[in-house]
């Protein structure tokens, strides 16, 4: 496995035009005053000539741009043959130890912390749910491919279906899909597109992205995580349809019972960046057990 420091800006973790301390309501999870009003005065007052919300809205344009039914079949194809290597989560997560978010102002806070961070604020909440608390840890690990290549567009950022309409709640939706060919092929602009009603989210593409490709190595390499922990992993970054309440018409009871599921885990995976950084020497022992009992050895990636 190659080593190097890969910048990465996650676009999903930082730009959240619909978040705000409603999502919280009803939970333990509190953001600070600091953390909202900074969201806030981001989202409602963004400086024009701001670097980060140019990255972001760079990223997005790629993404809304290139990302089509054709360009993801190809993605499955060239990432599905899990031809990478063969190597433990531990060290998937020190791998991605070298992928810093630049978007973060302070300093460049590695994303392992955000995985234990995560893992953690979950643990508090759910002591008893060793699942959910790995799911945490290793939620993000797809953001792997980043370190192999893949652009940005097509690794972070939210994600949405391909072969149908697109839903009005994803980020940047009027300017940023006018050049997606997918949109002009009436095989996949309408409602449902090329999918049945209510025919359930397996059964429909999603933009390619660290979401998928993590469910899909996971699936590979026989993981004994539980349905919920799937399905947080494989849709976690789908916030137009956890967030934003679209794509219900492509479900079936699974999704919709298992939705409650991702909106909360999703709780846990935002803000926790500004957390005090965890001794992750600490930490260890209790996790690599948790990976021990659902996940162990060696994976092909
Ligand atoms: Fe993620
Ligand atoms: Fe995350």
């Amino acid at each position: 496995m190659e080593h190097g420091t890969v910048t990465i800006l996650d676009p999903s973790e930082i730009y959240r035009p619909d978040v705000n301390e409603k999502q919280f309501e009803g939970t333990d999870f509190k953001p600070s005053a600091k953390e909202i009003e900074k969201f806030r005065q981001f989202v409602e007052h963004p400086p024009e000539d701001d670097p980060q919300l140019a990255m972001i809205k760079n990223t997005y344009k790629l993404m809304h741009t290139h990302q089509t039914v054709e360009y993801v079949r190809k993605k499955h194809e060239q990432w599905c043959k899990f031809d990478r290597g063969e190597f433990t989560i531990m060290k998937a997560l020190e791998f991605i130890n070298t992928i810093v978010d630049e978007s973060d102002p302070d300093t460049s806070v590695p994303n392992i912390y955000h995985a234990f961070q995560t893992a953690e604020r979950i643990r508090e909440r759910h002591p008893d749910k060793e699942w959910m608390i790995l799911t945490g840890l290793i939620h993000d690990l797809g953001k792997v491919m980043a370190a192999w290549g893949e652009p940005q567009w097509s690794v972070v950022g939210d994600t949405f279906v391909v072969g149908c309409a697109v839903a009005d709640s994803i980020v940047y939706r009027k300017t940023s899909f006018v050049d997606n060919p997918d949109l002009n092929n009436p095989a996949y602009n309408s409602k449902c597109g090329i999918y049945e009603e209510h025919c359930g989210l397996a059964n429909v593409m999603m933009s390619w992205g660290h979401d998928e490709y993590f469910y899909r190595v996971l699936i590979e390499n026989d993981c004994k995580l539980p349905e919920e922990g799937l399905y947080m992993i494989r849709y976690h970054s789908f916030y137009p349809w956890h967030t934003g309440g679209d794509y219900m018409h492509l479900c079936n009871n699974k999704d919709m019972e298992m939705l409650k599921w991702v909106r909360e885990f999703n709780q846990f995976d935002l803000y926790s960046k500004s957390d005090g950084l965890p001794d992750l020497d600490a930490l260890r022992p209790y996790y690599q057990a948790l990976i021990d009992k659902y996940i162990p050895g060696t994976l092909k990636w």
